[in-house]
């Protein structure tokens, strides 16, 4: 007994997979599910040469861990990660660690913090992203907690992360739940990048009429491009699938109604909580929402409906070279307003982070891999407080010289009536960055005649009301 390395709890597939990707890595783990079926896969699943051991005792899993004891959790976020820490507690002794790896809200985060720290038990929120690929062969593993005891999971963590020029997508990110924060800011970029995507694919297939083999071998190409990244890879996947009792392509079979967890729209709440713009975030957001109001749409689109006029077709080759330089712009201001939510974060909830090493440890293992990753943390690596990468030299020669193509593309779709609200809050978000002056002294003039919510002037100091009327 006593002798295992690192524990995990919830042997469903990320838990089994994690397990295995650790074991791979000459650590002994142990696992607890109150599912035996689970505790009998993982059995089955684990290779010679590997050490692992399932059971569905909490008592008997917690004697079997090595002190101080580092068990992750990989339960679905919310109560079942509270009941998982109450059945382990009355084994654990000061010193232990438990990391949940669940998407939890952050909130909750630094809830568990303070009571495990009333015991002596240091507490982790650690996002994990890439799916059961990643838990299986390298996650990337945004973990935050207590700094000394993260000494204790280094190891494991750094050998089972994923790795780009041999450095490990992990990388101690700060107190509380900074780990559960930086995961959810991931996957509003995520919610955004997929939404512009989307958005492309719409332009392309229903605005141009691209074929299907057109659309797939665009995404391809793109995938060699300066949009190398893991969701256009998977995309160009996915226009390749067909359906298995036809000859249709999946993505033609599937319903439009998007689902969502939340984590998209805590990105979206939080950041309007901390008073920070990310409108492509939003927009995402509110189109996975509006996906859902299918009956309505359906009559929308009969008495709503609008004779395209005609006009010249776009040339196919040129008009995707445009979408492309659109996304690329679009996809960098998604992830300019995710790393300034970050920002402001950081600094309102003394997280500490450090912007260059969020950027190197999303440049593999995650849903939001990217080539352009590297460029934001070299320009984190000049400037660590930079507030806002739309201020960073290079990255603002590459949005300067994608710009026009972006304003092409959202005019195409405008007038062929294709919803590209994402891409449009993007070119709206740089348009707005980029004033010096923006019309809100008319919306403080406004505010002042109706409430008297006084005014500052651009001439002279102090707050100032005016009689109106
Ligand atoms: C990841 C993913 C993962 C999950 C999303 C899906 O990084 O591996 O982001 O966490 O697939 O939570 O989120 P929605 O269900 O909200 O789209």
């Amino acid at each position: 007994m006593d002798n295992y390395d690192f524990g995990v709890v919830g042997l469903g597939v990320m838990g089994r997979n994690l397990v295995l990707n650790i074991a791979d890595h000459n650590f002994a783990v142990a696992g607890l599910d109150l599912d035996t079926e689970k505790v009998a896969l993982l059995k089955h699943e684990t290779d010679d040469g590997q050490k692992t051991k399932g059971t569905n005792s909490a008592g008997e899993f917690v004697a079997l861990l090595s002190a101080p004891r580092a068990i992750m959790l990989l339960v679905p976020a919310g109560k079942a990660v509270d009941s998982a820490i109450n059945s382990l507690v009355p084994f654990l002794s000061p010193g232990d660690i438990v990391i949940d790896g669940g998407n939890s809200y952050f909130p909750d985060t630094d809830r568990r913090v303070a009571e495990l720290g009333e015991k002596g038990i240091h507490f982790f929120g650690m996002g994990i992203s890439g799916g059961e690929q990643g838990a299986r062969f390298g996650p990337s593993l945004m973990p935050g907690g207590d700094k000394q005891a993260y000494e204790r999971l280094r190891p494991v963590f750094e050998a089972i992360a994923a790795r780009v020029n041999d450095e490990p997508c992990v990388s101690y990110l700060g107190n509380g739940s900074a780990g559960n924060y930086v995961k959810m800011v991931h996957n509003g970029i995520e919610y955004g990048i997929m939404q512009l995507i989307a958005e492309s694919y719409d332009l392309m297939k229903r605005g141009l009429g691209f074929s299907d083999d057109q659309l797939r071998d665009t995404f391809e190409s793109w995938n060699h491009t300066e949009l190398k990244s893991f969701l256009i890879e998977i995309t160009a996947e996915i226009l390749n699938k067909k359906d298995d009792d036809s000859d249709v392509l999946l993505v033609n079979l599937i319903s439009d109604r998007a689902r969502a967890k939340g984590t998209g729209k805590w990105t979206s709440q939080n950041a309007m909580d901390l008073q920070v713009p990310i409108p492509v975030v939003d927009m995402a957001v509110a189109m996975r929402d509006m996906s859902a109001y299918k009956e309505e749409r359906i009559q929308a689109s009969a008495l709503l409906k609008r004779e395209v006029p005609a006009g010249a077709v776009p040339d196919h080759q040129q008009a995707a070279e445009q979408i492309k330089n659109a996304l690329y712009f679009a996809m960098i201001t998604v992830y300019a307003q995710g790393f300034a939510q970050l920002h402001v974060a950081s600094k309102t909830y003394n997280y500490e982070l450090n912007l260059q090493d969020v950027a190197r440890i999303w440049r593999g293992g995650c849903i939001i891999r990217a080539t352009c990753l590297e460029d934001f943390r070299k320009a984190f690596y000049k400037a660590p407080e930079l507030p806002n990468l739309l201020l960073d030299a290079d990255i603002a020669k590459v949005l300067l010289s994608t710009m026009e193509d972006t304003r092409s593309v959202v005019k195409l779709a405008v007038d062929g009536g294709i919803p590209l609200p994402a891409f449009m809050a993007s070119i709206a978000y740089f348009d707005a960055y980029r004033s010096a002056r923006l019309p809100t002294n008319l919306i403080q003039a406004q505010r002042d005649y109706f409430g008297a919510h006084l005014f500052e002037r651009t001439d002279r100091e102090g707050t100032f009301h005016h009689y109106w009327y």
